[in-house]
């Protein structure tokens, strides 16, 4: 093979490997994105991923759109800018964050496969019996104009009762359990009457990724009956679909953990829901 194609075929493979150990970005305003995390690993087992808890900020459910979006594209253009870092993909693990800028993340990043998250309507449609379905999410995304135009698009297959959930992310972050059950009684009494005879609510979307991290409580107020969707393992699978060179490397994938706010509190969050012993650093 002549020198000048052996160099450049060199080049390319330098390149490639160098692009398939790039990590894959994955942010939330705080702890609730490692609902999506555990779903991520789950799924891609070799890819190493960086997580950001923008905690300084947080939490994003009950701030204006604009915000949100400010802070969203800051943590993509830290992810996508510094050397160390340079992320192949981004997961928005955030619905709030996800309603409010993912059109204009893509916008302004049209190169980089960026991933979001929305409440989980239509998997909880081909769940529920009675037609009745809760959803729980943060004000954010609930008056987002994205969460509108989706339920108005199945509006003809169920009938969806909306809670938005002042708090519930933030005692979440903060792991406080009688301030969640105290919050978690107060919305699903909300919602209505659940139950699987005609009329009442039997599936309960949890359209902010902090909540599945309230399901053991959730689900013991409203009966082991009730289904209970969160987005985790669609968002996993869509990504693997997304990602242009998936890691060729057969050795489990490293997870990096920064925060804007309390490191102490991702990494203990992570430790406690997913078994990650991995120290935090600020962003
Ligand atoms: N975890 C976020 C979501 O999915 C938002 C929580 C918050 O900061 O209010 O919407």
């Amino acid at each position: 093979m002549p020198l000048a194609s052996s160099k450049a075929l060199l080049s390319l493979a330098a390149d490639l490997l160098e692009h398939v150990k790039r990590p894959i970005g994955v942010f939330d305003s705080g702890v609730g994105g490692l609902s999506i995390l555990k779903a991520l690993r789950a799924e891609l087992p070799f890819e190493n991923f960086i997580y950001v808890a923008d905690s300084g900020f947080a939490p994003y459910g009950e701030r204006d759109e604009g915000f949100v979006l400010e802070r969203a594209r800051a943590i993509t253009r830290h992810l996508i800018r510094q050397p160390d870092l340079a992320i192949q993909a981004l997961v928005i693990a955030c619905n709030t964050a996800t309603a409010a800028a993912i059109h204009l993340l893509r916008q302004d990043h049209p190169e980089l496969p960026i991933i979001g998250v929305e409440p989980a309507l239509k998997p909880a449609i081909a769940l529920s019996q009675t037609g009745r379905i809760g959803v729980m999410a943060t004000r954010g995304t609930l008056n987002s104009q994205k969460f509108k135009a989706l339920q108005a698009s199945l509006a003809d297959q169920a009938q969806f009762i909306c809670q938005p959930c002042d708090g519930l992310a933030d005692a979440i972050e903060r792991n406080d359990t009688d301030q969640i059950t105290a919050l978690c009684t107060q919305y699903t009494m909300g919602l209505g009457r659940f139950g699987s005879e005609p009329g009442a609510v039997d599936t309960l979307v949890l359209g902010c990724t902090h909540y599945p991290f309230a399901s053991q409580i959730l689900q013991s107020l409203l009966g082991p009956k009730v289904h209970l969707v969160d987005n985790g393992e669609p968002v996993a699978r869509q990504t693997r679909r997304m990602l242009t060179s998936p890691s060729m490397d057969a050795t489990p994938g490293q997870c990096q953990l920064f925060s804007t706010g309390s490191s102490d509190l991702l990494q203990s969050a992570a430790k406690r829901w997913l078994g990650l012993d991995v120290s935090c650093r600020l962003l």
